[in-house]
């Protein structure tokens, strides 16, 4: 018999480094002390647009502690350009051009982070500063070529056309603003040379990629790198690219000779190291009066920056979740002096979907007909663009779930028509939907002597509870109880792993570590049976399984002996190997999303204009859940991400400077637990045969999808009052 399989929806596990974190014992990227540690703090542009003409290190250069300052007139010279589409191009001390604020200008090295922050702080650099470029208005808009590896524009029918011709519309202009990631966890680096090898500790959510991109940088072969991350304070995409400070950390260690640690400040985050970019959307959307959709319209355009791209793909959401015999999606870019945006928590779906899922139930509005009727009236039970079936679809169910668990039902559908007191009262829901991504991915198992096993990836923890679901997918495949199991993870000397971005980790390192278990839980068996001296030996392996440690007899479970005594009897060796196992063809035969419905209850007040969220309900059906407690964490996780968005998210620019006036935690505000309200998410079961080997289908990102419509909804349905940029803040409702 074939191994059991995973249950549809995991143990709700604790997580296996639960211990070590909350005690101290987990080293995130800069707790490390490598002996002779030194200490570096970058010196950031305070123009967004222009030349240095100066640098005047002296003064730095004079203070105790003081081992070296670089600048772009001292720095190593080194290959900056990403030419991967996933890499960024650096500003690594390498001319004396500024293209956003914040750039990296100096790095200063000392015996203590105080001293080289001081030191940095007596860095003066001189300016010839020109008029940067900070508004999508005053740049060229231009099409990308491609959207991460999508087409930037679809076209279906003559849209204008029908649009002119549907009797209902909805015609409207959204906009999101920029956000930054703000994981708990700054960047951080720790880089040394041995010779012509070097060691990164490194803040990042994958050190397959980190290590290729510092390798390709340096000029190295990828031998000559490792990259650890054993412990990420969360990621959520700013830790998806390696950005200027590793490199510099690894400059700055080679020019002084001894291990360096470069930290990033808060505020230094609103430079280079991503963000979410400011979008501007047209969507239009025309309707049948029985509600059917007969053409969605959706046009974005986002920032990128002067001297790279990244594309936030607004509009790609549109071509997927509902069906319309007319179509188009056009995504452009125009270039500004800020930073290069990044990916950040389901880049694309999350800014789309607040734009569509607004213009959806201004339409149901229009209609007069209840906004998860009509999600259900334009329900595609294809993807509507590639015209092939979906892998799975469960939508329907989270809308029912859904519903019902926040009592959707009790809603009056008119706006301001429901009170509590002197507040307002609003109900407002939203589709959600995320592509189910994979990689390939290898997994290295030792099943050891003494009948424990460890597995190992590149694969990295970013808070996710990857070490925990990664275990459980070992311990449930092999039959060894899952404290006799470890996952390491995190190490660019383990086998290959993808990044843990595109929620695809658990779909691509999962499906590795089901096949992984599978090949040694066959090994196990059949040096049982193959073994005299055995009590299974000579049965057919088929009749012989693992449980709870034990090679055992299926029919006779009595019968066996335990995987520890096995193996110490052949030989007491370990039982080693690495099963790789990658993507193949099914996203040709199937469309391969996850889907969920999101509902929120918002209470105004109609004086002062706060919201508060009182009730967030998300219903999500994304394959296998592997663990039904990090998973919901995942959940929960994304639909506060969403509350941010919806209320209180925003890097405010100042137009004139390109720079970020609210560089800090305490003007950039993120929800806190004060602004959640009762919050629930419920795990839609869904059985995916086609999606990877262990059917999961990524839960990392859908949370966040939908929810800021979701809000943004029920404040109209709550005051009556549209709100079509983000975030929405008081002042917006009571003007
Ligand atoms: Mo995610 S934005 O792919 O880290």
């Amino acid at each position: 018999m074939t191994a059991p399989a995973l249950p549809a929806i995991g143990a709700p596990l604790s997580r296996v480094d639960g211990r070590l974190k909350v005690t101290g014992g987990a080293n995130y990227a800069a707790d490390w002390r490598p002996d002779g540690l030194a200490y570096a703090y970058q010196v950031q542009s305070t123009i967004a647009n222009g030349r240095i003409t100066a640098i005047d290190t002296a003064a730095a250069l004079r203070e105790d502690g003081v081992i070296a300052v670089l600048t772009h007139e001292n720095a190593p010279r080194v290959k900056a350009h990403a030419s991967n589409p996933n890499d960024r191009s650096l500003h690594v001390l390498q001319d004396d051009v500024i293209e956003y604020d914040r750039q990296p200008i100096a790095l200063v090295v000392a015996d203590t982070f105080a001293r080289a922050k001081y030191a940095a702080s007596l860095v003066r650099a001189s300016y010839a500063a020109a008029a940067p470029r900070t508004r999508f208005a005053q740049g060229e808009h231009y099409s990308p070529r491609e959207v991460h590896g999508e087409p930037a524009d679809t076209l279906r029918g003559d849209p204008d056309a029908a649009l002119h011709a549907s009797p209902v519309r909805v015609d409207a202009i959204y906009t999101t603003p920029v956000e930054h990631h703000n994981p708990m966890e700054p960047h951080a680096t720790i880089a040394m040379w041995h010779g012509d090898q070097l060691k990164v500790y490194d803040a990042t959510q994958g050190v397959l990629a980190a290590r290729a991109r510092i390798a390709g940088v340096f000029g190295l072969p990828l031998d000559s790198v490792q990259v650890i991350d054993s412990f990420t304070g969360g990621g959520f995409g700013t830790k998806g690219s390696t950005w200027a400070h590793t490199i510099l950390a690894a400059m700055a260690a080679k020019a002084v000779g001894r291990p360096v640690q470069l930290a990033m400040w808060r505020p230094q985050m609103w430079g280079g190291v991503g963000f979410r970019p400011a979008t501007r959307q047209h969507v239009a959307l025309g309707a049948k009066r029985d509600g059917t959709l007969e053409v969605q319209i959706h046009e974005t355009l986002s920032q990128t920056s002067m001297f790279d791209e990244f594309v936030e793909p607004s509009g790609t959401i549109t071509t997927m979740l509902y069906a319309s015999p007319a179509l188009r999606v056009t995504q452009e870019l125009t270039r500004l002096n800020y930073g290069t945006p990044t990916y950040m928590r389901a880049p694309g779906e999350s800014t789309g979907s607040f734009a569509l899922e607004s213009a959806m139930d201004e339409l149901a509005y229009a209609l007069a007909i209840d906004p998860i009727q009509l999600r259900l009236r334009n329900y595609a039970e294809v993807d509507p663009t590639k015209n092939i079936p979906f892998s799975s679809k469960s939508l329907r169910a989270c809308y029912e779930r859904g519903a019902s668990a926040f009592a959707w039902n009790d809603r009056t559908p008119a706006p301001r028509s429901m009170r509590d007191g002197r507040y307002l009262i609003g109900m407002g829901m939203a589709s959600s939907t995320y592509p189910t991504n994979r990689s390939a991915a290898s997994s290295g198992y030792e099943i050891r002597p003494d009948g424990t096993a460890i597995f190992r990836a590149m694969g990295v923890d970013i808070g996710t509870g990857a070490y925990t679901t990664f275990t459980m997918i070992a311990a449930e495949t092999l039959g060894l109880p899952i404290d006799r199991v470890r996952y390491e993870l995190g190490n660019s000397d383990y086998p290959p792993a993808p990044v843990a971005g595109g929620s695809q980790l658990t779909a691509s390192l999962g499906s590795a570590t089901r096949m992984a278990a599978l090949e040694a839980r066959t090994r196990l068996i059949a040096l049982a049976v193959a073994d005299t001296r055995s009590p299974l030996h000579a049965l057919d392996p088929a009749d012989v399984g693992i449980v709870d440690g034990r090679v055992i007899a299926l029919a006779t479970p009595a019968r066996g002996e335990t995987v520890a005594g096995l193996l110490a009897r052949n030989g007491a060796t370990p039982l080693t190997g690495v099963v790789s196992a990658a993507p193949g063809d099914e996203k040709k035969a199937y469309s391969m999303h996850a889907f969920g419905a999101q509902f929120a209850m918002v209470r105004v007040d109609p004086d002062l204009g706060t919201v508060r969220v009182v009730k967030q309900v998300g219903a999500f059906a994304s394959g296998r859940i592997i663990n039904a407690k990090t998973a919901r964490s995942q959940y929960l996780g994304g639909m506060t991400f969403g509350l941010g968005m919806a209320l209180l998210e925003i890097s405010r620019p100042d137009d004139r400077t390109g720079r970020f006036m609210n560089a800090n935690l305490g003007e950039y505000l993120v929800p806190v637990q004060a602004d959640i309200g009762a919050m629930e998410a419920i795990l839609v079961e869904e059985d995916d045969p086609h999606v990877n080997p262990i059917g999961a289908k990524g839960i990392g990102e859908i949370g966040i999808v939908g929810a800021a419509a979701a809000i943004a909804n029920a404040v109209y349905h709550a005051t009556g009052k549209r709100i079509r940029d983000l975030p929405i803040t008081p002042d917006k409702l009571v003007s």
